[in-house]
């Protein structure tokens, strides 16, 4: 092996160029903490770009270039989860290690993956899959590796929280931010990626892994995006002391006392936090992970989840890592990577069965929006649904009518099983004095 590293980066999108300046930008720092060269031979891309350095084979063989013999990283930005996929087993298959930014591929198709890389005894690195330049991934997999995690929570998708964050403070419209968040290049491809749920629970699945020790189940992650919420939602919970994020939640649970209600819970969706909670305040395209672990506690990981420079730096960082397995040139340990951080935290036959909780099963606090006729007792009506359902009201706000004869009726309540809540609003809503669907957001105080 020579003293230089030779990357192969495929797709020249904002990632893949992100990555090209980075290196360009610090080259030197890159070789004063590695030792080594670290230099891109070859890009795989479709569309020729005349602004790059000409050494730098351009190759729309995408295939070949996985699996070119002058690369020994490849660092796979397309996204997707087609070409994406059989580039990154073919890069493997060819002895090479990867670096991927591709959350949805891993999330998808991760168990498949992270089994090939070990039979070939190479690495996949993912760091920037999660909450972009935030070291996510490796805080997980390495500095709590004594902690048992009970829960976390996530702001992990800056293009929602962008969004959420200047309707909230401009009075902006949803398009008009979505239109800014992709010219900046924070959104997906298809945008209701992001706007859906989607791309969090993509990164929920991920970081679900790591702090269980589970196989990954995107499949099972419960999914609600921020399209239904209303400025009229945002401003009622700011008047009761809260604020709407999109979260993505893990939570271990031990059934209290009933096996068949032991899990995890992995649900992605707006929540209602206290205004105080350290989560509330990251804006704009800021993400951040607040982990609960047993002896630590509460820790919280903060910084820009989008862009290219945020992304970059995050790709970088695994290429970093991946340098030092590859050993120095004198080494004599260049081939054996056993001493590496398992990919998805613990030891692959370690991983356990712990079943994923079902919707109905969850739990959480809610906020609800009740509209009903201004008449005697409807207020009275709806307390006695949710008393004998055994939910508790933790406050209530009626505000004056808004239309001729209609008032909301603002509730919130503790924490309360999602099946005992779908019976109460069902009720709620076939009684004669409520004129509309009871909106419903969960809640969730961070303690
Ligand atoms: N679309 C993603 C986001 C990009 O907005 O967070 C980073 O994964």
């Amino acid at each position: 092996m020579s003293n230089s590293i030779k990357l192969a980066i495929l797709g020249l999108g904002t990632v893949g160029t992100g990555v090209v300046d980075l290196i360009n930008d610090n080259l030197d720092e890159l070789k004063r903490r590695s030792g080594r060269d670290i230099i891109i031979t070859e890009v795989g891309t479709r569309r020729h770009r005349d602004d790059i350095d000409p050494n730098i084979v351009q190759n729309s063989d995408l295939m070949a270039t996985a699996a070119s013999d002058d690369v020994d990283i490849v660092i796979e930005v397309i996204g997707g989860t087609t070409l994406a996929k059989d580039l990154i087993m073919h890069a493997i298959k060819n002895g090479k290690h990867v670096v991927t930014a591709n959350k949805a591929l891993l999330a998808e198709h991760g168990n498949e993956i992270f089994a090939f890389a070990e039979e070939h005894n190479v690495h996949v690195a993912y760091e920037a899959a999660v909450a972009g330049g935030i070291p996510i991934i490796k805080v997980m997999r390495e500095a709590l590796a004594a902690n048992k995690v009970e829960w976390l929570a996530g702001i992990i998708n800056g293009t929602g929280n962008f969004i959420m964050t200047e309707m909230r403070d401009k009075g902006r419209s949803f398009d008009d931010v979505l239109s800014e968040a992709q010219e900046l290049g924070y959104a997906e491809a298809d945008p209701t990626f992001d706007v859906e749920g989607i791309d969090a629970a993509h990164k929920l699945a991920l970081l679900a892994s790591i702090a269980f020790g589970t196989p990954l189940q995107f499949d099972k992650v419960y999914c609600e995006g921020i399209t239904g919420i209303t400025l009229q939602d945002v401003n009622y919970a700011e008047e009761l002391g809260y604020r709407i994020k999109h979260l993505g939640f893990a939570v271990r649970r031990d059934g209290a006392g009933n096996d068949s209600d032991a899990g995890i819970e992995l649900r992605v969706h707006p929540t209602l936090i206290p205004q105080d909670a350290l989560l509330a305040s990251v804006n704009g395209v800021k993400n951040a992970v607040l982990v609960n672990s047993h002896p630590l506690g509460q820790t919280l990981y903060c910084g820009d989840g989008a862009g290219a420079g945020a992304t970059a730096s995050a790709v970088m960082a695994d290429v970093m890592d991946l340098v030092r397995v590859l050993g120095s040139k004198n080494s004599t340990d260049q081939n054996n990577h056993s001493h590496h951080v398992p990919h998805l935290a613990f030891i692959p036959d370690q991983l356990s069965d712990t079943p994923i909780l079902r919707a109905e099963q969850m739990t959480t606090g809610y906020y609800l929006r009740v509209h009903a006729y201004d008449s005697p007792g409807v207020l009275a009506d709806i307390t006695r649904i949710l008393s004998d359902s055994g939910i508790n009201i933790d406050a209530i706000l009626q505000k004056p009518a808004h239309k001729v004869g209609q008032v909301p009726v603002i509730i919130l309540t503790l924490p309360v099983v999602e099946s005992q809540m779908n019976l109460a609003i069902k009720e709620i809503e076939e009684l004669d004095t409520i004129t509309d669907k009871v909106v419903r957001i969960r809640l969730d105080e961070l303690a």
